[in-house]
């Protein structure tokens, strides 16, 4: 349609069509057709049904062709709906979390899977994904940080705009097949809950918003995003669906966003229950005058907007206005010429898990793996030594995140699976060990116990000693439930269940070669893993082909090369604990047991038990001194920093090399370092390579006292290395 055929069309409908449009349904309050019992209890009616504008976690080519048929059959004005899912990390082909994507350090990659993701998805009839999350995270205390991918700003951006392009394709052509609408969330700042406790409050100073948490956020709007939704949490005591300043004048205003925005689930209905609106009716006022344009699963819009339009109280345009841009969406989708847009039974049946799908899978989990420790060459295993493979997750299907509902556990190759599919003859011996959660302990969520989970603790625990004893090398698969993160999965302890440390301290006593092997969606405590492990490789919840990718690992086939991107705290009591922290005018580097005035704890060390950036692999690589070829710049010019980087090892390997900058004196204090930039090589076994960073007066730049995002000219230190507590440094000048 013509933007005037649009106008025409907003024209012609009735208040009631236009405030339909704002209103979106999920799947469990209608029957495709009429509204069913929660929805009656809320007080949705079968007329607010048929004027529905979207609709939420319905899937399936002929389903939703039935569905979207009916509607557009009995609508007034015949407007088709949108679909709408979560579809955060892989629609059926699941590809690891979010936090392990980003570990990566390879955004491409997140594209491709984006990519395939929304091919799967719209095949499926689904128009429009909440993806990417874009939420800055420094707590793993908060379930949800395993949808992000972890604590850097600029990291986090490059991420979530290759997403965006992964779902809506390079040129936002959302009419082309296989891209869908991609929504951003969750504006702003929900990745900051006090405590990590989920929807706590948030008390971020303008400055820490803008610096740390805006910038990804602002990544993906630049890479066109087509929809944004507001988040749960309040930012300076005010619930962001009812933030007309940070709706209107950031998102809109400065970031320049003109898309849909959309509310989270009931969050206009919480409007009242946070305390800002004395009813419903009021909650409606509030957000529409914030610029909330679609209201996801309440009835506060579909409700009271009426009311609020007859007494004057909120102008027809402002409705107009919202209704304009949702209308826009569809057409932009090409709804209104195919409302059914790539809903395709045959697509699904080829597309959906297909052998390419998989193996992109598979080495998005190889690459997402972080080997944390690796003593005495412990990894790779040998195929052919006899390895006891032990622990809750050496044979359990739910390798995928909490939000992969989609996806069919049914799909997933275990590690049992993906070992013998790799060693069919290998001399290697399975078993659970101990339950995945203790005894007594019931797991809120989806799925609550793996296939394999045994039901007599004592007996799983003297098998897995009788094997361990027996075998060259043990190897660990322990974890978290998968339902122990994800939305609502908020944990005070984030150390292992006390029976699976239990067991790695039995095993320990029969077996010292024990390689670790740890599941699950936040860093978690592994002080003890750490003093009993050989070896500890973190693979995250790496999705269906988990197994086969674990076996490459394991076996050499792949070597790990996952960075962290999120520090590992040393104990619950350190969090928030993250590398780009200030300095403090008391700084402590020494040992914290025999200096007292400094910014430090007595009784542990500030420093992470695994910083930002780290993670090992099969070979070692050392990194020369930094050369510049200046030392002296301004803006405009630009200078390169070089370092000689060598495989020093007995592998073929590869490396991420990361750039840090320190600012080391602004009008307002500076981060001890920066991530500004990362190159990865690939060198033979004493093969060498030059790298060459640039660095441009655009990368110091950041929000000044007086709140202008510019740079200060002045010292600066940067650092080249391995991770973000490299040591290797340089000292260059902004004139
Ligand atoms: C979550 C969102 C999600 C929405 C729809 C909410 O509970 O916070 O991330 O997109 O539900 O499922
Ligand atoms: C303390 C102050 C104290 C001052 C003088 C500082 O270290 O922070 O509270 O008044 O020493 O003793």
């Amino acid at each position: 349609m013509h933007s005037e055929q649009i106008h025409a069309l907003l024209s012609e409908m009735t208040t009631e069509e236009k405030i339909g449009e704002l209103f979106q349904i999920p799947s469990y309050f209608f029957d495709g057709d009429n509204a069913t019992g929660p929805a009656a209890e809320i007080g949705i009616t079968d007329e607010d049904i048929r004027v529905a504008g979207s609709c939420l976690s319905i899937t399936g080519a002929a389903k939703i062709r039935q569905i979207q048929e009916n509607h557009i059959s009995k609508h007034p004005h015949h407007i088709p709906m949108m679909f709408m899912a979560d579809v955060i990390n892989g629609f059926k082909t699941i590809f690891p979390i979010p936090l392990a994507q980003g570990c990566t350090f390879d955004p491409g990659l997140a594209e491709k899977c984006a990519s395939i993701a929304a091919a799967e998805a719209t095949a499926s009839g689904i128009h429009v994904n909440f993806s990417p999350m874009a939420d800055l995270v420094q707590d793993p205390r908060w379930g949800r940080v395993m949808e992000s991918t972890g604590e850097d700003a600029y990291l986090n951006g490059l991420f979530a705009a290759a997403m965006v392009r992964g779902y809506q394709g390079p040129y936002n052509n959302l009419t082309e097949k296989g891209k869908l609408a991609s929504c951003l969330k969750h504006f702003a700042g929900y990745g900051a809950p006090l405590g990590g406790r989920d929807y706590n409050t948030v008390e971020l100073s303008q400055r820490t918003l803008r610096e740390d948490y805006l910038p990804a956020y602002k990544a993906a709007v630049d890479a066109g995003c087509a929809l944004v939704m507001t988040s749960f949490n309040t930012l300076d005591r005010i619930p962001s669906s009812g933030n007309r300043w940070l709706m209107r004048d950031i998102l809109r205003g400065e970031m320049g966003f003109d898309g849909v925005l959309i509310s989270d689930w009931a969050a206009l209905h919480e409007l009242y229950i946070h305390g800002i609106a004395q009813d419903h009716s009021q909650a409606a006022e509030l957000a529409m005058q914030a610029g909330v344009d679609i209201d996801m699963s309440s009835p506060v819009y579909i409700k009271h907007l009426k009311a609020l339009i007859d007494s004057g109280k909120i102008p027809m345009s402002m409705v107009d206005e919202a209704v304009l841009r949702v209308l826009t969406l569809k057409n932009k989708l090409g709804l209104f010429e195919n409302p059914y847009k790539d809903a395709s039974e045959t697509d699904e049946q080829e597309l959906i898990l297909c052998q390419a799908h998989r193996e992109a899978a598979r080495e998005f989990a190889e690459k997402s793996f972080v080997l944390l420790k690796n003593v005495d060459d412990l990894l790779p295993l040998k195929n052919t030594e006899n390895v006891a493979f032990i622990g809750p997750y050496a044979d359990n299907n739910l390798l995928s995140g909490a939000w992969s509902f989609f996806g069919d556990d049914m799909d997933c190759v275990t590690v049992k699976d993906g070992i013998l599919n790799r060693f069919p003859e290998g001399k290697f011996s399975f078993a659970p060990g101990c339950p995945i959660v203790d005894p007594g302990i019931e797991v809120l969520g989806f799925q609550k116990k793996p296939p394999n989970d045994p039901t007599d603790p004592t007996s799983a625990l003297e098998e897995a000693i009788s094997l361990a004893s027996k075998a060259d090398k043990v190897v660990l698969l322990l974890g978290e439930h998968r339902e122990y993160t994800g939305e609502g999965a908020s944990k005070a302890d984030i150390s292992l269940p006390a029976c699976q440390l239990q067991l790695l301290r039995e095993v320990r006593k029969v077996n010292p070669n024990i390689c670790v092997v740890l599941f699950g969606g936040r860093p978690l405590d592994l002080r003890e893993v750490v003093r009993h492990a050989q070896s500890i490789l973190f693979a995250w919840l790496p999705g269906i082909e988990g197994g086969n990718a674990l076996a490459n690992v394991l076996f050499g086939d792949r070597a790990p090369g996952g960075k962290l991107t999120m520090s590992f705290p040393y104990c619950v009591g350190q969090i928030p604990v993250f590398y780009n922290h200030m300095n403090t005018g008391r700084p402590f580097f020494g040992d914290y047991r025999k200096e007292r005035y400094a910014s430090q704890y007595l009784d542990i060390p500030n420093q992470p038990l695994f910083p930002f950036g780290y993670g090992l692999t099969y070979t070692t690589f050392s990194c020369s001194e930094i050369e510049l070829d200046k030392n002296i710049f301004s803006a405009g010019d630009a200078i390169h920093a070089t370092v000689q980087v060598t495989n020093t090892g007995s592998r073929i390997g590869s490396e991420t090399l990361q750039l840090y900058i320190r600012d080391l004196a602004g009008s307002v204090t500076r981060p001890v370092r920066q991530l500004k930039g990362f190159q990865k090589v690939t060198l033979q076994p004493g093969g060498t390579a030059k790298v060459t960073f640039q660095i441009t007066e655009e990368m110091l730049r950041f929000y000044d006292i007086h709140m202008n995002y510019t740079s200060e000219p002045g010292d600066f230190h940067l650092f080249i290395g391995f991770d973000s507590a490299a040591e290797n440094t340089a000292k260059f000048t902004l004139l």
